[in-house]
């Protein structure tokens, strides 16, 4: 399926980092990064906690604007061969200038003129979902709710959470959430991956986000998959992710088909594409031959992903063209 042209909304920007360019860079600065990589030169990890130290063992080399604007277009070159015409990425200013306004706003600056220049050479659009780190605990949650209701705008669309999900509870986020909404963001929140129903259900309740990353342990409630059909929330669903850091032990016992049947909107993305060896043309291939899904089922994702995306009006109706939707 690398024809057709896709949107994804869950991407992380550092997660999406070739591991290549890591190592690239690692060189560069003199970083002994040995042991997160296998023989074969990919990212090597145990589990989804042991996952969480590599990546911010791999993010430790970003250290400056200039790092991420070649970051941005590594990425974005990546996505441009599985033809993904949107994509929205989870920014973490905790990374990217250890959560300081000004500093970000050069991170920031950097980020933007690598996605201008992407969208005129690769045709693809990227916005920007400012991210919390959970288990990096409220209070800098805050500071990061700062930077992102000071550069909340056109470019960053939104707000969300990933990390340790069974670090703390959405409640202790919820401050850093308003603040965000009553900045003009759309909000998401990682939840139901390593949390069952009741983590949604608080992402819902505490956080009030109209987009849940993942979700996909919502299948264990029924109650909750009515509730997320009727409601109209939007599963950022990572197949791929999810097979590999074992939710879910294989593709034909993953929820996505199950979810959808039962009226949940479900979008799907590849979350840190080179931890698990996947990328947005191996997804939509993987569910096509897992679900019997045909182009259209696919053509659906796409649309969902479009109606849900947090960007402006303008760039939407753009999108839908993009897709060969409208
Ligand atoms: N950060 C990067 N990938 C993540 C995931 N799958 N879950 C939570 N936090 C993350
Ligand atoms: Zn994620």
């Amino acid at each position: 399926m690398t024809g057709l042209p896709k949107a994804e909304l869950h991407l992380h920007l550092e997660g999406a980092a070739p591991p290549l360019f890591i190592r690239g860079l690692a060189k560069e600065k003199s970083v002994d990064l040995s042991g997160i990589f296998d023989a074969a030169g990919h990212y090597v990890y145990t589990d989804f906690w042991d996952f969480l130290k590599v990546y911010e063992a791999a993010t430790s080399v970003l250290t400056t604007p200039e790092d991420y604007h070649r970051l941005t277009l590594a990425v974005l070159e990546q996505s441009s061969l599985s033809n993904v015409v949107y994509a929205e990425t989870f920014l973490s200013p905790d990374f990217c200038g250890g959560r300081d306004v000004g500093a970000w706003r050069e991170y920031l600056a950097a980020i933007r003129e690598a996605a201008d220049h992407a969208e005129s050479h690769h045709g693809i659009i990227l916005r920007g979902i400012i991210t919390c780190i959970r288990h990096f605990g409220p209070e800098k949650a805050r500071e990061t709710a700062l930077c992102a209701a000071e550069t909340a705008g056109d470019w960053i669309v939104g707000f969300g959470i990933a990390g340790d999900e069974k670090a703390g509870e959405p409640k202790d986020f919820s401050y850093s959430f308003d603040m965000a909404r009553e900045a003009g963001l759309r909000l998401t929140a990682h939840a139901g991956e390593w949390g069952g129903p009741e983590s949604v259900r608080a992402a819902l309740d505490d956080l009030k986000v109209e987009r849940i990353g993942h979700g996909v342990r919502a299948i264990e409630d029924g109650a909750l998959v009515e509730r997320l059909a009727e409601d109209g929330i939007v599963l950022e669903v990572c197949p791929g992710s999810n097979v590999a850091l074992g939710v879910f032990p294989d593709w034909p016992s993953h929820p996505i088909a199950r979810l959808r049947d039962a009226g949940v909107k479900v979008t799907v993305s590849t979350d840190d594409p080179p931890f698990f060896h996947t990328t947005m043309a191996h997804e939509f291939d993987r569910l096509a031959e897992t679900f019997d899904w045909a182009e259209d089922d696919l053509k659906a994702l796409n649309r969902t992903a479009a109606e849900a995306a947090f960007c402006d009006a303008a760039t939407r109706e753009t999108l839908m063209t993009k897709l060969e939707l409208s």
